[in-house]
């Protein structure tokens, strides 16, 4: 079968990394799709390998593939306007947050965790993996469908498969996923450009 054609790159500047400049959210995943082992554990690498305050390592991921029931566990946990895109995405992954060891407070977990899950995005798009992190899901029911403990804050849930814009998607999610993609200016972006 063809590869569905890819939607134009984010516009930049200057030229950047293709992984970083090639790297986009969709919500259409083939259902077929089965991410293969290998880039699972590329995955896992990639979030491994970030930066942490200290070294400290707050990050953990609760994995689900389709068909699992750690994934239907998850997708159960979504808000309705996720649960319409998801069943097809051949992975839901819980990016789960330490907030605290050993009595002290991880004062950076959530942003150690939010670089581990970049990384992994991009490298999921290297690998022709596409990725869309939610924030839409009860987290009192993922806490206590995993029985988390207090100090261990799930903070997004990140669907990873193959993009497809396939006739059969759910309503609506074709064309959103071909809306236009718009970002700030870099002069926005800059607090203080010049002193
Ligand atoms: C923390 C976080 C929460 C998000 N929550 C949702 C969500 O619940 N549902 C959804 O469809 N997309 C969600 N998104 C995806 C964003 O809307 C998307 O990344 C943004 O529109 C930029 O698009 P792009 O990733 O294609 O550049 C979330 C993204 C992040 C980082």
């Amino acid at each position: 079968m063809a590869e569905t054609p890819r939607p134009p790159r984010n516009e930049t500047s200057v030229p950047i990394h293709d992984a970083l400049a090639g790297r986009w959210s969709p919500r259409g995943f083939d259902p077929e799709y089965v991410v293969a082992e290998g880039d699972l554990t590329a995955l896992g690498e990639a979030a491994r390998w970030a930066p942490s305050a200290s070294n400290l390592q707050p990050s953990h991921f609760i994995v689900g593939a389709r068909g699992t029931g750690t994934f239907e566990k998850v997708y159960a946990t979504l808000v309705d306007f996720n649960k319409a895109w998801t069943p097809r995405a051949s992975l839901l992954i819980v990016a789960v947050a330490e907030l605290e060891r050993e009595g002290k407070q991880l004062r950076w977990a959530e942003y150690d965790l939010g670089q581990a899950v970049a990384h992994l995005s991009v490298e999921a798009e290297s690998r022709g993996l596409n990725v869309r992190q939610m924030g839409g899901f009860d987290v009192a029911a993922l806490r206590a469908a995993f029985d988390l403990p207090p100090e261990l804050e799930p903070v997004s849930i990140v669907a990873v498969g193959k993009y497809t814009d396939a006739d059969d998607l759910p309503e609506g999610i074709r064309e959103r996923d071909a809306a236009p993609r718009t970002r700030r200016s870099l002069e926005e972006l800059a607090i203080i450009l010049d002193a």
